[in-house]
């Protein structure tokens, strides 16, 4: 098969005609706890490596898609342009899947600031799917579901499913077989903490900061081992719900991750003060007994992990932490809500 996004989503759909006058959906936003970073085909969002991820539960992205006589986008309540980066961006994945002709107003709310380094895109790419999914009644499977959000954003692969998620990098050049598994879905005691340091757009998004790093940075050779390294420590945590095990492992990635950015030219410092005293600051609770770990994606802003019993020590160093729950918030967004015709 010729490996472009719409051969593969022509494989994928039945139909390209809207079944129902309209459907909604939620999606998790995600955090990788072993990253993903590096893609072996940038047309097909294919990485060159497994990632293991977790939801963020009820944060992430509610999105309602209607059919109608033109094409509208409305987030945060704010009509979007066509012009807009986030309008663009959206109605070129829409146009993977639609007949042309076929309008749709979509409207969308996202329960995290975006591009703040908090992976929001991936919640909108997997509710848009999900969406979508009912719009037109495929009746895709959650493998199909991960592959068809993979194409929006790769880590959007990861949130079409709650907890604990798995992306197979895959070998084939299609890419059919590079999608995200679940996990262990519940671990009560797993508590995600998230410093919003700033809020602002960054000035590098993901996928070009990759792209850099790969072609810049001499330490990007050293990632896929890094990541043969940990990935298999991190799931095993995961399975084993044993969080030493895990946050060790993931801070390591992440910071792994972000020695690689750091050398990349121009280099990629996504740091601020406030993350680096954030993670001193995180060390320092660990020399006290406290079991917190952080992790980072490309933003400043920095992701505790730690258990709940131990949620009131961390508050009170860091006041202004969202402690997220993964498994609380996200139930039942699979069966999105829809309008027959
Ligand atoms: O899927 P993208 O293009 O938003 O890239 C996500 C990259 C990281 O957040 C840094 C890591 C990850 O695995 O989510």
């Amino acid at each position: 098969m010729k490996a472009d996004s719409s051969t593969i989503v022509r494989h994928l759909i039945p139909n390209r005609t809207p079944v129902r006058e309209q459907a909604s959906a939620y999606a998790p936003a995600n955090i990788a706890l072993c990253k993903y970073w590096g893609k072996r085909n940038e047309a097909l969002k294919l990485p060159l490596t497994g990632s293991l991820s977790v939801s963020l539960g009820a944060l992430g992205t509610h999105m309602r898609i209607q059919v109608a006589d033109g094409d509208h986008f409305t987030l945060y309540g704010k009509r979007q342009t066509p012009d807009s980066p986030a309008y663009k961006r959206l109605f070129e994945f829409i146009d993977l899947f639609r007949e042309s002709g076929t309008g749709l107003d979509i409207e969308s709310h996202n329960t995290i600031p975006m591009g703040a380094g908090l992976a929001s895109s991936a919640g909108a790419f997997a509710a848009a799917v999900l969406a979508l999914n009912e719009l037109y009644a495929w009746d895709l499977d959650q493998k199909q579901l991960s592959i068809c959000a993979r194409l929006g954003s790769g880590s959007a692969c990861r949130s079409v499913a709650p907890g604990f998620m798995e992306w197979l990098p895959g070998e084939r050049e299609d890419g059919l077989d590079s999608y995200a598994v679940p996990l262990t879905l519940d671990w009560p005691e797993f508590r995600i903490g998230i410093l919003t340091l700033s809020k602002k757009e960054k000035a590098v998004s993901s996928g070009e900061g990759m792209t850099r790093t790969l072609r810049t940075s001499s330490l990007y050779a050293s990632w896929p081992d890094q990541v043969a390294r940990d990935l298999p420590r991190i799931r095993e945590a995961v399975q084993n719900r044993d969080l030493i095990q895990l946050g060790e492992a993931a801070e390591q990635n992440a910071l792994s991750m972000h020695a690689t950015m750091i050398s990349a030219w121009p280099p990629l410092l996504y740091w601020q003060p406030e993350s680096v005293q954030a993670l001193h600051q995180v060390h320092a609770l660990r020399s006290q007994g406290l079991s917190v770990y952080a992790t980072m994606d490309a933003g400043p802003n920095v992701k505790l992990l730690f258990h709940r019993d131990q949620q009131q020590d961390v508050t009170k160093h860091f006041p202004h932490l969202t402690v997220v729950d993964p498994f609380v918030g996200s139930a039942g967004f699979a069966n999105a809500e829809t309008d027959p015709v």
